[in-house]
């Protein structure tokens, strides 16, 4: 196996093959922003075009004898990259081109002076990147994409919320949230694979991208609850909900403040929103979990959520 050309996207090195690279650049750059960044067109033209201008986005295209076989892209945020994708064409052979076009990748993003960190989760290819991920220093986290089918009736256990008050989402909670993830989140692995846990500015950013710029499907506040004390605005908990296709509902964040884990307040959120999902016709609600994540896992599983497919997360420190 060959391949002719690794070329960065918006870099750039377009000297051969050129027309085809065009082509494929095209269709890879509309794929990348309306996978990547759908909705950010509908948020007027204050943003997209800012990763675009910033040369935020960048990533390689690997040909076999000419023929465009597969991408792979990442997005510079401020000291970090995140690999979003890679992708091999199934006309071809996955873990070789896989491999070289992460290595290349790879090699490029460690270039960049300020890199301190890269983070990545590559949910259609868990086996074959595991070992080169391994083989350049990555930490590596097996994690899970779970689906509920909410047109399935699930024996439902109501949990008590304990004379909490229990609020639909409401822009007002953005700094409260931000609390509770940094709070939930302290000494907890997911806060190892993505650092935004692991400040309440980080998960103040978190929060914007999954609420506002829709950086995973479009958020459903009549999805989304929170809850807190009467009389205070501090939050206890929170699950927040987006549409990810027309129908299927994702759960992008569910947590519950220490002291109050484990009395049922993660169980009646989630079935909280999934109920609300059903009476708008949802019909799938999906999430992602870290495997060693057990509480979360379990509490998942019990709700009715089964295993579709698992995948890696990694993480390289420099
Ligand atoms: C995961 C989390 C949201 C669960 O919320 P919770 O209120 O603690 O969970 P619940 O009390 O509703 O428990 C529901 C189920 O979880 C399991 N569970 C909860 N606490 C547990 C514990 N301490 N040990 C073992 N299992 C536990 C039980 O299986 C329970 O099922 P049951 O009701 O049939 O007994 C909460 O622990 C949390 O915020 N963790 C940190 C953030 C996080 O991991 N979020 C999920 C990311 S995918």
């Amino acid at each position: 196996m060959t391949i002719g050309i690794v070329a960065h996207l918006f870099g750039c090195s377009l000297s051969h093959h050129l027309s085809l690279c065009l082509l494929f650049y095209l269709l890879c750059f509309l794929y990348l922003l309306s996978i990547l960044y759908d909705g950010l067109a509908q948020q007027g033209p204050r943003h997209s075009p800012l990763i675009l201008d910033a040369h935020a986005l960048a990533g390689c295209v690997a040909f076999e004898n000419g023929v465009a076989a597969g991408y792979s892209f990442y997005v510079l945020e401020d000291q970090k990259g995140l690999i979003g994708g890679l992708y091999v064409s199934a006309k071809f052979a996955q873990d070789s081109i896989g491999r070289r076009l992460l290595e290349e990748m790879l090699y490029s993003m460690r270039a960049i002076p300020h890199l301190a960190r890269i983070e990545a989760q590559l949910m259609p290819f868990s086996g074959p990147v595991d070992k080169p991920l391994l083989d350049q220093g990555f930490h590596l986290y097996t994690r899970q994409f779970m689906l509920l089918d909410l047109q399935k009736v699930h024996e439902a256990k109501s949990g008590a919320s304990a004379g909490l008050r229990l609020n639909r989402w409401n822009d007002r909670y953005f700094e409260p949230c931000a609390k509770l993830i940094y709070l939930a989140y302290a000494n907890h692995v997911d806060g190892e694979i993505n650092d935004q846990y692991r400040s309440r500015s980080g998960a103040l950013k978190f929060l914007k991208n999954i609420i506002l710029l829709p950086g995973c499907g479009q958020f459903v506040p009549t999805a989304s609850f929170v809850l807190h004390e009467p009389g205070s605005d501090e939050l206890i908990a929170a699950v927040l909900t987006s549409e990810v296709s027309p129908g299927v509902g994702h759960t992008t964040q569910i947590c519950v403040l220490p002291g109050y884990q484990g009395h049922g307040l993660g169980r009646m959120l989630m079935q909280t929103s999934a109920e609300a999902l059903r009476s708008m016709k949802f019909r799938e609600l999906t999430l992602t979990v870290t495997s060693d994540n057990y509480t979360a896992v379990q509490l998942y599983e019990r709700l009715g959520f089964s295993t579709i497919k698992c995948f890696t997360a990694g993480v390289w420190p420099r």
